[in-house]
């Protein structure tokens, strides 16, 4: 499996790119949101500005990255509603697509679907074997077709070693 920097990193390493991205002015608009049980924090999702280099590029994207559930908390649905909601708040703050790197038994559950194949490619080259954990997923209608090219994201999240196997 492919150790980006949302698909698996330490605890820490996620706090860290959580708190750089939450202070990068590239990586605007931008939706964060926490998962709380009796005050703590137990889930986390970023999702920040994306910019797609190529045709059709002047569409406003955003990508998942990172999602975190303590794991304590795991598997009692927090990462999905986190992922869920912020959905909803991309799309009715008029996003248009969003993008993730994961686990693609995981994310498709939400919608997400191969993005390579609808010509959108990474920050940095994903191995072949991994293709499929490189996914998008429209938040309006008719957009996929209208738009192609290379995707960038935030300064702090374009670091190459977010992307490196
Ligand atoms: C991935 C993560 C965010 C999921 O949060 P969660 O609150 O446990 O997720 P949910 O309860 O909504 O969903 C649980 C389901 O996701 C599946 N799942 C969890 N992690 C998975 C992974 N890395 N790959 C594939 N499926 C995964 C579980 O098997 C479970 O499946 P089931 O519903 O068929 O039993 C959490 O496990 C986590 O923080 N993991 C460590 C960090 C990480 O890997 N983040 C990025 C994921 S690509």
């Amino acid at each position: 499996m492919i150790k980006a920097a949302f698909a698996g990193k330490p605890g820490l390493e996620v706090a860290d790119l959580a708190a750089s991205l939450t202070k990068d002015p590239t990586a605007a608009p931008l939706v964060s949101l926490v998962a709380l049980a009796d005050d703590r924090v137990v889930g986390q999702v970023l999702f920040t500005r994306v910019r797609i280099e190529g045709h059709g590029a002047d569409v406003a994207a955003s990508i998942l990255a990172p999602l975190s559930v303590h794991p304590d908390f795991q598997g009692r649905g927090i990462g999905g509603r986190l992922i869920e909601r912020g959905l909803k708040e991309l799309k009715e703050a008029g996003q248009e697509l969003v993008f993730v790197l994961g686990h693609p038994g995981y994310y498709p559950r939400y919608g997400f679907v191969p993005a390579g194949a609808r010509g959108f490619s990474a920050p940095y080259p994903i191995p072949d074997r991994n293709a499929d954990a490189w996914m998008v997923q429209a938040l309006q209608p008719g957009i996929m077709p209208r738009v192609q090219g290379r995707v960038s994201c935030a300064d702090s999240l374009n670091d190459p070693r977010h992307w490196r196997e």
